[in-house]
């Protein structure tokens, strides 16, 4: 039976790279002083639809959505901030401390999608979220943070920071009256689900993907020329502040972002001109929507199936050297070893030391290929001879040096060398 469409199984080098890279991006968020959290894959449905939005693609087409034994009406995540913002607000993690609070969590999403290169139906996410502080720092800070990801992986230079502002959701509401005003002339032009975000939410026409060519949307109004002057002031400041910073970016005006939530400043950091690995923005009102609590937020999510592809891409030969080592091959050449094998492979283990054993009679020549395949450091080998004489053979199978050592306390000698 095959996994189904749109999944695919982690195992082997795949699953060494994937956590190489989600552990490099809990180090940094650590560096942050970002906490860890975990919210459930499931969540009710209606979280999605106060969250997420009734309007986004996600929501209208991309869930997976059931009823449960008790008839609740239970979606998997499509995203993980909805379910991070329900935990800060159930668990009254805003009531505990201080003025900021800033969480990272790494795990599963699920959307409906028609699956292609860097689009599956189950993937990982890897996010931040920042609750608290409404200053263009905060802004900044997690901006930076997403950019030091991407220098940290090295891919910089094929990764581009597209930033946007759409203001609040009141000039937004303004502003979609305005597009609509605008696209309705061309709706005989556009595709299948521009003809309903016309009236859902004209925003998203201008980054239709399959549209994005049309005049209609290069010559559309433009949302900047409708914000008011403390949306665009608060724009021009992260802007200036970026550049102190270094941080190199171009301005996209058709950048909306699929989620309804955002408020004022969105990004995305996009690969290779085609896919977007990092997306975020500001949502301040979205905690008070479902908590009654005024509490800013800004935040963004990385696709880890597409970093982990951008990064596989980038360092071919970096990639290639990740391999599973182990530091000890046990070879039992007779019945009476492995009990032996079992209390030194514990003793050793218990230092941290990673350990193996087969123990299916299959030779010295059978084990050696298996220790060479899993890239051990050493081959202890215990057979008649050893036991009788009470002795092991120890092979360093990258000098090839051979020694016998004592079978009472080989261990500590392994130790010993290892250091
Ligand atoms: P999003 O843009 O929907 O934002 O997703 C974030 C990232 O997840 C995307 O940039 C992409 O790399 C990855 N992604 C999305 N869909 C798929 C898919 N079907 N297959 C593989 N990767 C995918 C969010 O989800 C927001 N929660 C981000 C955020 C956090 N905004 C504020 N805080």
């Amino acid at each position: 039976m095959e996994a189904l469409r749109g999944t695919y199984d982690l195992y082997d080098k795949e699953i060494l790279i994937h956590m190489e890279i989600v552990n490099t991006l809990k180090e940094i968020a650590q560096t942050y002083n970002f906490d860890e959290i975990k919210t459930p894959l499931i969540e009710k449905t209606e979280l999605f639809s106060r969250t997420t939005g009734n309007s986004s693609d996600i929501v209208r087409k991309e869930m997976y959505s059931f009823l449960d034994k008790g008839d609740r009406n239970i979606s998997l995540r499509p995203e993980l901030t909805a379910g991070v913002v329900r935990s800060f607000l159930s668990n009254k993690i805003y009531g505990k401390r201080q003025s900021q609070y800033k969480f990272f969590y790494y795990g599963e999403a699920f959307r409906y999608e028609r699956p292609q290169k860097g689009r599956y139906r189950q993937f990982h996410q890897f996010g931040v979220e920042m609750f608290g502080d409404e200053t263009v720092y905060s802004d900044v800070e997690v901006i930076l943070m997403a950019s030091s990801i991407i220098k940290k992986l090295g891919l910089e230079n094929k990764v581009k920071l597209k930033i946007n502002t759409i203001g609040s959701a009141a000039e937004r509401r303004l502003y979609s009256d305005i597009l609509r005003n605008h696209f309705k002339n061309y709706k005989d032009d556009m595709c299948d689900d521009c003809k309903s975000r016309l009236e859902i939410n004209p925003l998203r026409i201008l980054d239709c993907k399959i549209d994005n060519n049309k005049e209609y949307i290069k010559d559309a109004p433009q949302l900047k020329n409708n914000l008011n002057t403390s949306s665009l002031k608060r724009y021009a400041e992260v802007l200036v502040l970026l550049d102190d910073l270094g941080i190199e970016y171009e301005e996209d005006t058709t950048l909306v972002r699929g989620l309804d939530y955002y408020n004022d400043i969105v990004f995305e950091f996009v690969y290779d001109n085609t896919h977007t690995l990092i997306g975020g923005g500001r949502y301040d009102t979205l905690v008070d929507e479902i908590g009654n609590i005024n509490m800013p937020a800004i935040g963004f999510g990385i696709g880890i199936e597409r970093i982990v592809e951008a990064f596989k891409e980038q360092h071919k030969e970096y990639v290639s050297t990740i391999e599973k080592t182990i530091d000890v091959m046990y070879v039992g050449l007779t019945e009476k070893a492995y009990p032996i094998i079992l209390k030194s492979m514990n003793k050793l283990r218990e230092e941290g030391v990673i350990c193996s054993c087969l123990y299916n009679k299959s030779g010295l020549k059978g084990n050696l290929k298996e220790a060479l395949r899993l890239n051990s450091i050493y081959l202890v080998i215990i057979g008649e001879d050893e036991i009788e004489k009470g002795e092991v053979t120890v092979k360093n199978l990258i000098t090839q040096e051979e020694q016998a050592l004592k079978l009472a306390n080989f261990e500590e000698d392994i130790l010993n060398i290892k250091d």
